[in-house]
């Protein structure tokens, strides 16, 4: 019996040890005097239990913690509930520490209500975290918003990049045209119906673009042709003719260094758009298929716009003869299937004639 009673206050004291050294507690009166800490309170607090007895509750306070919280707080208790709720608190070294508190009243033997205690339990570790994690949030949000940006930026620019490089292509081809005395709109009709031949035949959109940027430049190497042969009134002797025809040589070599696809379509364009299908052209006589497609569009569209335009020195020539022309060429000068093709949608072409016609 007594060994019973011994062991029984043996596990008592355990217990209460156990409950001082792990469980943040702490008592007030009714105005939040400290009447007990346990040694828990007092680790966390870096208070001695001398400092705290007596003194305020309010001494662990934190600045940071708004009246409101502990006008709820005091509203709760006073009222006789429990109260809990997270807590910031300030330790006596100036540091701070959160609490998950449950406070609620108590009372004397005779139910007469003479203050308050309150178990606490340390959660900051989980509030550094959750501190951490919107940190984290903030900077990936700012991070997003910055990428964004970047990315914006990026695409304007490779925008602008590339609208530069349309313009200076462009105008290469003009300054050909225009040494040869075309205008600058025969380059942008040939270049849109270059476009619409390729769409036309199936080549896919981005290439199709591709080849209304190059096909301006077919006859860039008219730079290097001498003005007197360039612009000779009269007929070309067979020697000044075999030098006229170097402009698609000097105009592959003027562009094939690029490694630019772009400027390597319009190198091959430059070099084949006066090879024939049947194999009759210059400067290497390739034949069929051996001439790059975009050559042989561009050969079509070239050649229609020349004859439909009228210059000083020639009038257009009338739409019938000149789809006669074509009809007849079909197989021999141009490739037959896009021949078929350009002749079934002849009026979609006439249409960007008018649109981009030079009176
Ligand atoms: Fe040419
Ligand atoms: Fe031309």
């Amino acid at each position: 019996m007594q060994d019973d009673f011994l062991s029984s206050a043996i596990d008592l004291k355990y217990i209460l040890d156990s409950f001082n050294k792990n469980v943040i507690f702490s008592a007030t009166d009714l105005s939040g005097k400290i009447l007990y800490v346990s040694d828990a309170f007092c680790e966390i607090s870096k208070y001695n239990a001398d400092e705290l007895i007596g003194k305020n509750h309010n001494i662990v306070r934190h600045p940071d913690v708004p009246d409101t919280l502990f006008e709820e707080l005091w509203r709760t208790i006073k009222a006789g509930k429990r109260w809990v709720g997270e807590i910031k608190n300030r330790a006596k070294d100036g540091s701070d520490y959160w609490v998950l508190a449950h406070i609620e009243p108590y009372f004397d033997a005779k139910g007469k209500h003479i203050g308050y205690h309150a178990l606490r339990h340390n959660i900051t570790n989980q509030k550094k975290i959750e501190k951490l994690k919107e940190e984290i949030e903030s900077i990936n949000e700012y991070l997003e918003v910055e990428v964004e940006k970047r990315v914006v930026e990026v695409v304007a620019l490779n925008k602008e990049i590339r609208e530069t490089q349309k313009e200076i292509i462009f105008t290469m081809g003009a300054i050909g045209e225009i040494r040869s005395k075309e205008t600058g709109n025969h380059v942008k009709r040939v270049a849109e119906y270059s476009k619409l031949l390729a769409k036309y035949c199936g080549i896919d959109n981005y290439y199709a673009e591709m080849l209304k940027e190059a096909s301006p430049m077919h006859d860039i190497g008219k730079i290097g042709i001498a003005d007197s042969i360039l612009n000779k009134p009269s007929k070309l002797t067979f020697e000044e003719k075999e030098i006229m025809n170097t402009h698609t040589t000097l105009g592959y070599d003027m562009l094939r260094h690029s490694d630019k696809e772009l400027l390597q379509i319009a190198a091959t364009i430059a070099y084949e758009h006066h090879e024939k299908y049947d194999g009759s052209g210059y400067p290497r006589g390739l034949q069929g298929e051996e001439i790059s497609i975009y050559a042989r569009i561009t050969a079509i569209a070239d050649v229609f716009d020349a004859l439909g335009s009228s210059r000083v020195y020639k009038k257009a020539w009338r739409d019938e003869d000149i789809f006669k022309m074509f009809e007849e060429e079909k197989g021999k000068h141009f490739d037959p299937t896009l021949i078929d093709i350009f002749l079934n949608n002849r009026d979609d072409f006439l249409k960007i004639r008018d649109r981009f016609s030079d009176c």
